[in-house]
Parts: C-alpha cells; structure tokens; sequence
C-alpha cells in the first residue's frame, strides 16, 4: 500500500484535476461563444487532458489497493473580460496545480514512497510543459487583445493544441480518451 499521506494528497489532486477539467470546459465555451473556434478547441481538448490526469490517479491508486474516492467539483468561473482574462486563469490554475504535484512528489519522497515518487515524474513534467503552453499563449494574447483573430491565427501556423502521443504517459482508468 503507498503511504497514507500521499494517499490523502493523491485523493484531493483528483478533486484539483476534475475541478481543473470543468474549469477549462467553462473557458471553452466562453471563447465558442464569442466564435473562436481554435481557442475553444484548445480548452476543449485541455479539459479531456485534466479527466485524463484525474484518471491517471485513479488507477494508479486502483492498482495498489488504496482507497478512491471520486469528488464533487466547485462551479467554475464562466464570466470573463476581455480575449486575455480565461487565459491568465487559466496559466494561475496551471501553476497552481504544478505546486500542488510538486508538494505530492515531496511527500512520495518524505515516506520514502518509491512507487509513489515514481509515478509522479511523469506530473512533473506535464506540468512544465502546460505552465510553458499557458504562458506562451497569454504572451500571445496579450499582444493581440485589440485582434482575436490573430491568437486564432498563431494557434493554427503553430500547430500550437496538436497533441504528440505520449507513450510514456500513465495508464488512465477506462483509458484515456
Ligand atoms: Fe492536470
Ligand atoms: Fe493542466
């Protein structure tokens, strides 16, 4: 069994991801319905990536016998002001939740939980990538507030929400979708 702390810990990032996953469906539907499309399809595809992380944990917890349990999510933010405000929330959420892994990977360590310290690598490095993702598009926004277009523009030139399979990602429960 891994360590009951982490175990705890474990079980509240679930709550973090979920929370994280309706809060980016919120931003999504924000943008889709001012029609921006590519905007709305980058949150659209981020939310099924934080389920994903939620049930990565899941399994993760599934294989080794601990305790799950699936939690209730605050109602997000859904007004926002103008292109760059969704975004800033959503790089403060980003960076919020790296702190969060963080702390997790420390207790894995703290209880001398290898498994657990293992498992969170791979968090770790999702999380410098979608805190990098997030900033890169923020400096983006910021600089085209007066033309919206234009963030629509960069995210296709870019290629900037194609996903790259990640072989080396944690198994989902139910698979990842
Ligand atoms: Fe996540
Ligand atoms: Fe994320």
């Amino acid at each position: 069994m891994p360590a009951t702390r982490f175990v705890d810990r474990l079980n509240e990032q679930i709550a973090y991801e979920f929370a994280a996953s309706q809060q980016y469906i919120a931003v999504a539907v924000h943008y889709d319905a001012q029609s921006l499309p590519r905007l709305a399809s980058l949150f659209y595809k981020q939310a099924v990536e934080e389920r994903n992380h939620a049930l990565m944990m899941v399994k993760y917890l599934l294989d080794r016998d601990a305790a799950v349990k699936i939690p209730g999510v605050d109602e997000p933010r859904n007004d926002f002001g103008d292109v760059t405000e969704a975004i800033a929330l959503s790089l403060e959420q980003e960076k919020r939740v790296g702190d969060a892994i963080e702390a997790l990977a420390q207790t894995a360590r703290d209880e001398k939980d290898y498994y657990s310290e293992q498992f969170m690598f791979w968090f770790l490095k999702e999380q410098v990538e979608e805190v990098a993702k997030m900033s890169t598009l923020l400096q983006v926004a910021e600089r085209e507030r007066n033309n919206p277009s234009r963030i629509e523009d960069f995210i296709v030139r870019e290629a900037f929400d194609a996903d790259a399979a990640d072989q080396s990602a944690p198994e989902a429960a139910g698979g990842a979708l």
